[in-house]
């Protein structure tokens, strides 16, 4: 017994003087019994790289791809007019959020309705378009929640034209412009979002085409599930 105290001793204070005491600073590099990755083969930036033929480390971006978040400005800023901003969101205000403060906003934002070089009949013919890209294969072209995607039983998007969809007091089947807009943007449940891949003004377009769909139902009194 007395030799094995003597040796745990002998041996605690090895590995205190080889390793120190807990939370004890030292300059030197740390032992890396397991490196958890820290050191990799990469190329480090503004280096060159006998990898590609050009010898540059950094790659050039893809021919005809954007980076996420990238505006294309709307046309020249020769007239010395600031176009409406297209680009994603970069606020908090509501035409970026789609709220005021802590609430949903209703209507389109006056950035867009200002503007009559935006909001014309071809908005709406944008957000048709948009809506038939990125919505229509799951809440239908009419906004009925049957998209291509019922068909197999994979998902039951919302629909915009259930009974009550024009009346904001009905919770259950009415969204306010604001939270349809926060909807595409960040999405909701099952929904992803498209905040990265839609413009803030493309986004808008989509929630003007949306209540002209419902607006139309609710006109010509055609309730169907439309396809
Ligand atoms: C991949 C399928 C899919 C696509 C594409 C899609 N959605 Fe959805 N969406 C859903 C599903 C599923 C729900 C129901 C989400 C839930 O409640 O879990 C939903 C719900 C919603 C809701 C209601 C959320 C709420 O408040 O209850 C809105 C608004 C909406 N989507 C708008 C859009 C718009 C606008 C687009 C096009 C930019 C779009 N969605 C594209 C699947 C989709």
């Amino acid at each position: 017994m007395k030799y094995f105290f003597l040796s745990y001793i002998f041996a605690a204070a090895i590995i205190v003087s080889a390793f120190g005491f807990r939370g004890s600073k030292s300059e030197l590099p740390p032992l890396e019994i397991i490196p958890d990755m820290d050191h990799q083969a990469k190329v480090k930036y503004q280096a060159s790289s006998e990898f590609f033929a050009d010898g540059r480390g950094a790659r050039m971006p893809v021919k005809g791809t954007l980076p996420m978040g990238f505006e294309i400005p709307a046309k020249p800023a020769a007239d010395g007019a600031k176009p409406a901003r297209v680009a994603f969101t970069s606020g908090l205000g509501y035409y970026d959020t789609g709220k005021e403060g802590d609430f949903y906003g209703d209507g389109l934002p006056k950035e867009i309705t200002s503007d009559p070089a935006v909001f014309n009949e071809a908005f709406l013919k944008r957000g048709e378009q948009r809506f038939g890209i990125h919505c229509a294969i799951c809440h239908g072209a009419s906004g009925n929640g049957k998209g291509v995607t019922s068909k197999y039983g994979i998902l039951t998007a919302f629909n915009f034209q259930q009974p009550g969809n024009t009346d904001p007091a009905n919770a259950a089947a009415y969204r306010a412009d604001g939270a349809i807009f926060d909807v595409i943007t960040n999405g909701k449940g099952l929904m992803g979002g498209y905040g990265g891949n839609v413009t803030l003004r493309d986004r808008w377009a989509i929630v003007a085409y949306i209540r002209s769909l419902q607006l139309a139902a609710k006109e010509s009194g055609v309730t169907l599930p439309l396809q």
